[in-house]
């Protein structure tokens, strides 16, 4: 099967009550893990880049990457999609390359120049059958290498969405409810909280419009605590607990994203492989070998526990 916009796998999942899952990837043995657990499940999968994923990897590793995905998996809806596009340039050039997705990220950028900026991307995506998520709110914590202080962070505004979602054509959207990207989510001994609240009301508001959560890793402790055991140095690390992502993608929540939760797994069996099973190993396909694999078991558990989208194919 080609890659395939969100459209419909976020439509079904809207009505199915599940998410499907965007990890983000910019490694080979990343992505083997991501896809070989998504067709073992039958579960559709949102492949995603950031900008500095790009920067690392290059558009053509990427691209054959998520060529050989489609290729050995031909039966699962699979989308390319950019994270965190910040100009229409680089939203332009994914779509170009043969992205089938982008974001465009005008969070930081006052309403009416937001709207603006999206608005372009959508009328160049859409000519392309090219989704496109935009972003209301700010979700803070580390994107793309750059720090969103709490302080500058705001929620959603419920009353924006309507208008936002009309102004720009947007083909779902990415709110600010409390999660944050990167590995420290609430402040030390703060119960983990969503405001549900925000997201209860944005269902109201836009029946059946797909709404994306950012920052959505759960942050295993045994990974953080293998982590700091073999060397590393992660403290109070702390994520948005399982129980209450479901509870998210059983509203309005259709496309839950990750990326932390992977680097954590990779870290974690990496550090675990040298610094103790194999210390006089030197080849990289052996601890390679167990980060996929790590990899691999991470997404199948997201799938069966939190997105739910096993056997949706
Ligand atoms: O939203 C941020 C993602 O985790 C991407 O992070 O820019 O370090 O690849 P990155
Ligand atoms: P995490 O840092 O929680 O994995 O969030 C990733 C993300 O939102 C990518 O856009
Ligand atoms: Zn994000």
């Amino acid at each position: 099967m080609p890659l395939v916009n969100t459209k419909k796998m976020l439509k079904e999942a809207y009505r199915g009550r599940y998410a499907v899952g965007a990890f983000n990837f910019s490694s080979m043995e990343t992505m083997q893990g991501i896809i070989e657990a998504c067709s073992k499940l039958r579960s559709p999968v949102i492949l995603q880049v950031s900008k500095s994923a790009i920067k690392y990897s290059g558009y053509t590793y990427l691209l054959k990457l998520v060529e050989a995905a489609t290729i050995n998996c031909p039966y699962i809806p699979i989308a390319l999609h950019l994270d965190h596009g910040d100009s229409f340039e680089i939203c332009k050039n994914c779509i170009d390359q043969g992205f089938t997705s982008v974001m465009i990220d005008g969070s930081d950028l006052g309403y009416k120049e937001n709207i603006a900026l999206t608005k372009s991307v959508v009328k160049y995506a859409h000519s392309k059958e090219v989704t496109v998520e935009g972003e209301l709110g700010r979700i803070f914590g580390i994107e793309d290498g750059v720090k969103v202080k709490k302080e500058d962070s705001f929620y959603t505004n419920p009353e924006e969405i309507e208008d936002f979602v009309k102004k720009t054509g947007v083909d779902s959207l990415a709110i600010a409810i409390g999660t944050s990207h990167g590995v420290c989510k609430f402040a030390n001994k703060q119960k983990p909280k969503l405001r549900f609240d925000i997201l209860e009301e944005i269902g109201r508001i836009l029946p059946e419009f797909p709404i994306v959560l950012h920052g959505s890793s759960s942050v295993n402790q045994e990974f953080v605590r293998i982590i700091n055991k073999y060397g590393g140095k992660i403290p109070n690390a702390v994520g948005v607990p399982e129980y209450i992502l479901r509870k998210a993608t059983s509203m309005s929540v259709c496309k839950i994203n990750i990326d932390s939760d992977i680097r954590l797994a990779v870290t974690a069996s990496i550090r675990r492989y040298l610094a103790h099973d194999h210390p006089a190993d030197f080849d990289p396909r052996g601890y390679m070998s167990v980060a996929r694999e790590s990899i691999l078991n991470l997404v199948t558990h997201k799938i069966k526990a939190v997105l739910r989208s096993e056997n949706k194919i």
